[in-house]
């Protein structure tokens, strides 16, 4: 700890020095021109845990030592005692205004003066102390924030490596229909995050798709009605496995599964919902996730040409889709262009990077 004291009497300040240098660990820097200490103090706040100034001095006297150097640093809280041999009210009353910590009367009463030095002391120790404390809370809980969401993250990509094993649609169909949907919800002006969270629950749509028996969710051909309706059991499976969550992320992701083959029209499943009744993201990912597979090989179906794929979707317009997503998704054609042009030719996106599995 150091204590700087400033006072324009030699006998005075050797005195109050004498005082401080017999607490434990203590130093003392002296001054007895404050216009000197003023500066040094400012310049050296890091390094002061305690500042004694005496009231009647040439200019800067106490008053103003303390106005300068509480204006001079608004945010530190290092305490001021002012030692006065005056009783006027007034000048107390002004100390304190100006962010005066404490006043002792001169003379110097040698008890007094380290009783109150020590508690002055202690007290902003204790608080220097606590704020350190709540920094350290503080990072910690960014550290565990920033954890929480890396390990989502993960379990989100474990999930869909999961549902990957089954289905026989390929990872790359996974990316492409991550990525249409971010430029559809970019293009609809939604703000970042929400953009990024869709970005990163749409590939979990099918994931219910681990509930579909092999016999019909690798069927080379066409399914009969009969497999049609088990098929479409898996948006409720999808919201089954995903439910209950208090992950907003796995929470989004459930709504995608659960809403992804509803249509605006009222004629999709598994509720039969109508326009905006059907949650954006599910509208979103429902043209995603139909233009990715009208332009992509089925086991069941061969690629369509992008134009095809385009005129099914403006037909659609208002009916299967979401009109304001349909126009999204024309916005972004350059774009979603890029994507097939490197499909065309073979380039397609690499699998998302999965982490290995944890050694058992
Ligand atoms: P998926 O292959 O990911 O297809 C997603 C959605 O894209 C389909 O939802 C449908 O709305 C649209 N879609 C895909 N191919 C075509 C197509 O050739 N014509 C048209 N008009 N739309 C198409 P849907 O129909 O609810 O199917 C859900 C899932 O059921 C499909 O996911 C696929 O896994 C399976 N599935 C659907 N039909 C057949 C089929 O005939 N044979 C087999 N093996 N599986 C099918
Ligand atoms: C589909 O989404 O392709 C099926 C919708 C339905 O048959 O109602
Ligand atoms: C979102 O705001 O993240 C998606 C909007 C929705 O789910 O309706
Ligand atoms: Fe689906
Ligand atoms: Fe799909």
């Amino acid at each position: 700890m150091r204590v700087a004291i400033i006072d324009d009497s030699e006998s005075s300040l050797s005195f109050m020095a004498g005082l401080v240098k017999s607490i434990p660990d203590c130093d003392v820097v002296t001054f007895r021109q404050s216009a000197v200490a003023l500066p040094w103090c400012i310049n050296n706040d890091n390094d002061i845990d305690l500042i004694v100034v005496d009231y009647c001095m040439p200019a800067p006297d106490g008053l103003h030592f303390i106005e300068a150097f509480r204006d001079h640093q608004a945010k530190s809280e290092i305490p001021i005692i002012m030692v006065t041999s005056s009783e006027v009210r007034d000048v107390r009353y002004m100390a304190l205004q100006l962010g005066a910590t404490d006043f002792l009367n001169k003379p110097v009463d040698a008890v007094e003066f380290l009783a109150r030095v020590r508690n002055v002391l202690g007290a902003y120790q204790a608080h220097k102390a606590l704020g350190d404390q709540s920094q350290w809370l503080a990072a910690e809980v960014r550290r565990a924030t920033r954890q929480l969401v890396e390990r989502e993250r993960e379990a989100i990509l474990f999930l869909a490596r999961a549902a990957e094993h089954r289905d026989p649609e390929t990872g790359s169909h996974l990316v492409r229909m991550a990525r249409y949907s971010r430029l559809i919800a970019e293009r609809l002006g939604l703000s970042s995050a929400e953009v990024e969270f869709i970005f990163t629950a749409a590939p979990l749509h099918d994931v219910g798709k681990v509930g579909i028996p092999d016999m019909i969710l690798l069927k080379p051909g066409p399914l009969d009605e009969d497999e049609l309706q088990v098929m479409k059991r898996h948006s409720r499976y999808g919201r089954e496995i995903l439910d209950g969550s208090t992950s907003p992320l796995l929470q989004l992701a459930a709504e995608i599964a659960h809403c992804h083959h509803e249509r605006v029209d009222g004629t999709g499943y598994p509720r039969g919902l109508r326009g905006n009744d059907i949650p954006l993201a599910g509208r979103i990912v429902a043209l995603a996730d139909v233009f990715d597979a009208l332009t992509s090989p089925r086991p069941y179906k061969a690629a369509w040409p992008p134009e095809r794929a385009w005129d099914y979707v403006n037909d659609n317009r208002g009916r299967h889709f979401d009109p304001s997503c349909v126009d999204a998704l024309f916005a972004a054609a350059e774009d979603i262009g890029q994507i097939l042009d490197l499909i065309a030719v073979g380039l397609d996106f690499p699998r998302p990077t999965i982490p290995p599995l944890p050694p058992k």
